[in-house]
């Protein structure tokens, strides 16, 4: 089932490509995912609420999406794990499908998706509900079908994605994902209450916290220019920040047609430093958190094989400025949250690298907004 649709019909509120909008609309977008959710001392989502018992038993969550949602997933693992203590796997919903997984009747999937109508997530969730799983969504497109097919679930909230490559969907997911975990982890116990309150509080930050990020979109623009040369870009990041890292590279490779890929920072060397040369630009996510040093000890070994290194890194930080070509400050948050920030220049510069390519950024080759075809 494919809508064509006349873009040109469409409000870009001033922006020239729905996908600039899109960027930056996340802090009006996650003020709204959160309204009516967060609060200092609590988290209130109808539905866990609704079925506490069901969501409380649960030995085991399994997550499962395709591209970008499946990024926001990898975060949601370590966000459940960190918080609520249950063990969570992250699958494609399209291996998943196809590989007789075990799906125990105590086992809970969440299948995460903008559109709600992604084909082998729906697939995904059939098969596990079929087995007696628990199936909670996290969808954007209200009424879609993977929203009709889930037990429950809470929905995004952002409002409609145009621009192919998903931004606001994705820290829309995040920011659903922080809210899941922190209400299980609640009711739960598995959280020491100031812990909670520093974590709500500082998500409620979040969204101006991006606004002032986006202040950044010029210099991140003059960036861009020089990097247009790149045929191969190596994301890296540890931690918190190595979904954000593959996230990264996959906004690249689907709107400027640049080949980058994402990896673990410590898995490096067993491979992608064997690529690295002066024509290789490496873009580190280097936030002040656990495994910084690690960080930037990969960086240095980076220089000294002659890449050439972005690094996105918490405002403040002098070492980074010493051995990086360029530098992209975000502001300091908490470690489960920085995702949320520190992708906004990592889309940004895919986005900006894309128009002086003079590509199509909103309907980029071979792609669509969603895959309703296995
Ligand atoms: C397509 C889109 C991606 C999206 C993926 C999953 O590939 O181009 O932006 O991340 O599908 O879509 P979903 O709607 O399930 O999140």
């Amino acid at each position: 089932k494919q809508i064509d649709m006349d873009l040109d019909m469409l409000d870009r509120g001033g922006f020239p490509h729905f996908m600039l909008k899109e960027i930056f609309d996340q802090p009006r977008c996650l003020r709204d995912c959160m309204s009516g959710r967060l609060f200092d001392d609590k988290v209130i989502l109808s539905a866990v609420r609704n079925n506490r018992a069901r969501l409380l038993s649960a030995t085991r969550f399994i997550i499962v999406a395709c591209g970008t949602s499946w990024h926001a997933g990898l975060i949601g693992k370590q966000l459940i794990e960190h918080y609520c203590k249950i063990p969570v796997e992250v699958d494609y919903a399209s291996e998943f499908r196809y590989r007789d997984p075990v799906i125990l009747p105590t086992d809970v999937v969440i299948a995460i998706s903008q559109s709600g109508e992604t084909a082998d997530t729906l697939a995904a969730i059939k098969l596990a509900k079929e087995r007696g799983a628990f199936i909670f969504g996290i969808v954007n497109a209200v009424g879609s079908s993977i929203a009709r097919e889930t037990d429950t679930g809470i929905y995004i909230h952002v409002g409609p994605e145009i621009g192919v490559a998903s931004t606001k969907a994705f820290t829309g997911q995040l920011t659903c994902l922080t809210l899941l975990a922190l209400a299980l982890a609640n009711a739960k116990g598995t959280v020491d209450h100031d812990e909670f309150v520093s974590l709500t509080k500082e998500l409620g930050q979040i969204p101006d916290k991006i606004d002032k990020l986006l202040k950044e979109n010029d210099c991140i623009k003059q960036l861009a220019r020089t990097y247009t040369y790149a045929t191969n870009f190596l994301y890296l990041g540890r931690g918190w920040n190595y979904p954000v890292a593959l996230e990264g590279a996959l906004k690249l490779k689907e709107i400027s047609y640049i080949h980058a890929e994402g990896y673990p920072a410590a898995e490096m060397k067993h491979g992608p430093i064997a690529l690295v040369d002066n024509m290789m630009p490496v873009l580190f996510v280097a936030t002040h958190h656990e495994g910084y040093e690690k960080v930037v000890s990969n960086m240095q070994e980076v220089k000294a094989r002659g890449g050439r290194i972005i690094a996105v890194v918490t405002e403040g930080d002098t070492e980074v400025q010493k051995i990086a070509d360029e530098v992209i400050n975000v502001p300091s948050t908490l470690a489960p949250l920085a995702p949320l920030l520190t992708v906004i220049p990592l889309q940004l510069l895919a986005y900006h690298i894309a128009v002086e390519k003079g590509l199509d950024v909103d309907q980029p080759r071979n792609l669509a907004k969603s895959v309703t075809v296995e």
